[in-house]
């Protein structure tokens, strides 16, 4: 293990999501075992322009490893975008005797963690936290997983009143601009129709696939509908073009918004964010930087952060024609 490495800093930036909180207590916890400090830095980069430190050891992660959001708090810092901002926080790591630091977020923080690596040779680990799943070089983001099921449990109580009054809900979730949680969500939940921004199959499609299924004897429909879905203007559109085309169907709209960011993290993310944290020590002890942690066929890796940043992730075209076939 490297020895220049004496103090870890460990931060959540960006949008939260379930699972930050066990991944720093993995980092708190793996640098007591290497007998390293490790400082917590409230609100992301913000908060480190700013010097909000807190020392953390062992015990301060107690109790958290189950309990959603981030106690270190989350921001997005306009100052970190520019170089002034980052000269400061430069500063304020070096005056804290930070050697390194950890950024739990997406890629918008890990695109601030490569320019602050480079501008001053600082090195820099990330860790995948964030609900969409769109962050390239790891199968699995934390708390995409927990997202999901809380969509499916949604969805499985709108089914509910959906089928006792015969109408048909849009379903709008989150996932910016890709459609993984849609698409997963989804099929887990048994939609009729799940509208993604990877495929835009027009609206004259849905209504076609809207009459067969109320031709098949299906008298509710449930449209779960990505937030970055192009098919209509917005799900409210969507509800308007399918009375104006359907007058027999009753439409309802339901978007989940920002519960899919709450919640108790499930044990997938428990145990994920727990591996990360420690491959994210561990590897920076190993004189490594500029990395993100990843997972991929069930094994941890290593993604260069630049391509983390710049890469994309692919919808899963095998899943969508299960999609398809689901819904004879
Ligand atoms: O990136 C996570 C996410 O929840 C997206 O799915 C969503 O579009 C966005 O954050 C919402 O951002 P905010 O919390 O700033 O409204």
């Amino acid at each position: 293990m490297n020895n220049k490495i004496n103090k870890i800093g460990v931060m959540t930036s960006g949008g939260d999501s379930p699972g930050m909180n066990a991944a720093i207590r993995s980092v708190v916890r793996t640098c007591a075992f290497h007998q390293i400090e490790c400082i917590g830095i409230y609100r992301g980069y913000q908060g480190l322009i700013e010097g909000d430190f807190k020392e953390m050891d062992a015990r301060s992660v107690n109790n958290i490893i189950n309990k959603g959001g981030t106690i270190l708090k989350s921001a997005r810092s306009k100052d970190f975008r520019t170089k002034e901002g980052r000269k400061t926080a430069f500063a304020k790591a070096r005056e804290k005797g930070l050697d390194a630091i950890v950024v739990i977020g997406g890629d918008g923080s890990f695109t601030g963690a490569m320019i602050f690596s480079e501008e001053f040779d600082f090195p820099m680990m990330g860790i995948p936290g964030t609900i969409d799943n769109d962050i390239y070089g790891t199968s699995y983001t934390l708390g995409y997983d927990t997202a999901l099921n809380t969509v499916v449990e949604a969805i499985d109580k709108i089914r509910d009143t959906a089928s006792s009054h015969d109408r048909l809900f849009f379903v709008e979730v989150m996932g910016r601009d890709v459609g993984h949680i849609a698409l997963n969500a989804g099929v887990g939940a048994g939609a009729e129709e799940i509208l993604i921004p990877e495929e835009d199959l027009g609206k004259e499609r849905l209504i076609e696939s809207l009459k067969r299924s109320r031709l098949s004897g299906k008298s509710s429909s449930i449209v779960v509908v990505a937030e970055g879905d192009k098919t209509g203007d917005n799900v409210f559109e969507l509800k308007d073009y399918v009375e104006a085309n359907l007058p027999e169907y009753d439409v309802r709209v339901s978007v989940l918004g920002h519960m899919q960011r709450g919640g108790s993290p499930s044990c997938f993310d428990r145990v994920l964010a727990s591996r990360m944290g420690v491959k994210a020590v561990e590897s920076l002890l190993e004189g490594k930087t500029n990395y993100m942690v990843g997972i991929r066929d069930t094994q941890m890796v290593l993604c260069p952060i630049d391509q983390a940043v710049k890469g994309k992730t692919d919808i899963d075209i095998e899943l969508i024609r299960v999609s398809d076939i689901m819904t004879t």
